[in-house]
């Protein structure tokens, strides 16, 4: 299903009530709550409301697991540019989480322990009982994670490599397209497809034609976001404008 609402900040009102009516029902039952999570632009907004839930009405993720979605590579993670740094100061270090429950890809690995350590994220992730949620946003490629355009399907965990509208996209972030990694780690098709929930969420103009791809067009590994037309847990958030162009 595709959800439209008004402007972007409603809609990340909207997704932080989803992922707070998780976290409190697992508390409930004395579970954990397991959340897949995204960097870039698109979640900001959720991230500041999952704030203001923790610190103006008491959201405590203590009994919150986090995987992200992906991280560069190869990429310290006191770079500027790193997603563990991203998400510490979008997210993290302003509740209550344990440090030992969030996951990010290791950027810093040597490149013969990559597979051995994408199996491994894996079996964590299953290890705590799969996926609750996992929440995306889409590159202009339609890309999910770093999945870009020929991703298989039942893809996993895996090193990739970066495609080029990507790189031109993370360009400003490295100051220089010739400074963005050309590779990644990411989640695989596979792996998001595991998760109980998925919700992609696109915001502004720009996304438009791609959501519209996504949503509607024929379902291909060209663009990686239409294997999600086949998830039955999906549901596609958006504002007005990246749903402008569907009929
Ligand atoms: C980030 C990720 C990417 C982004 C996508 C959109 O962890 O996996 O798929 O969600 O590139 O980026 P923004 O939100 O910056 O437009």
């Amino acid at each position: 299903p595709v959800t439209v609402y008004e402007n972007e900040s409603i809609a990340c009102r909207k997704v932080a009530l989803r992922i707070s009516d998780i976290i409190k029902s697992k508390q409930r039952r004395l579970e954990n709550a397991v959340l897949g999570l995204a960097t870039g632009a698109t979640p900001v907004g959720v991230y500041e409301e999952l704030i203001r839930l923790h610190k103006e009405e008491g959201l405590s993720f203590k009994n919150v697991i986090t995987f992200n979605l992906d991280e560069y590579y190869p990429m310290q993670p006191d770079s500027k540019q790193s997603y563990v740094k991203f998400m510490d100061e979008n997210l993290f270090n302003h509740i209550d989480i344990k440090r030992d429950n969030i996951h990010i890809p290791d950027g810093t690995l040597d490149k013969e322990d990559i597979t051995n350590y994408c199996l491994a994220y894996e079996q964590k992730i299953s290890a705590v009982g799969g996926l609750d949620l996992q929440i995306l946003g889409i590159g202009r490629t339609g890309h999910i994670g770093f999945n870009e355009p020929g991703s298989a399907p039942n893809s996993g965990t895996r090193l990739v490599t970066l495609d080029d509208l990507t790189r031109r996209d993370a360009s400003r972030d490295f100051g220089g397209k010739e400074n963005v990694p050309t590779k990644a780690i990411t989640m695989g098709i596979g792996t998001i497809f595991k998760a109980r929930e998925i919700i992609l969420m696109a915001w502004n103009k720009k996304k438009a034609p791609i959501i519209k791809k996504a949503v509607e067009g024929e379902i291909s590994a060209n663009v990686p976001a239409t294997f999600l037309q086949l998830a039955e847990n999906v549901e596609f958030i958006l504002d007005k404008e990246a749903a402008s162009e569907l009929t």
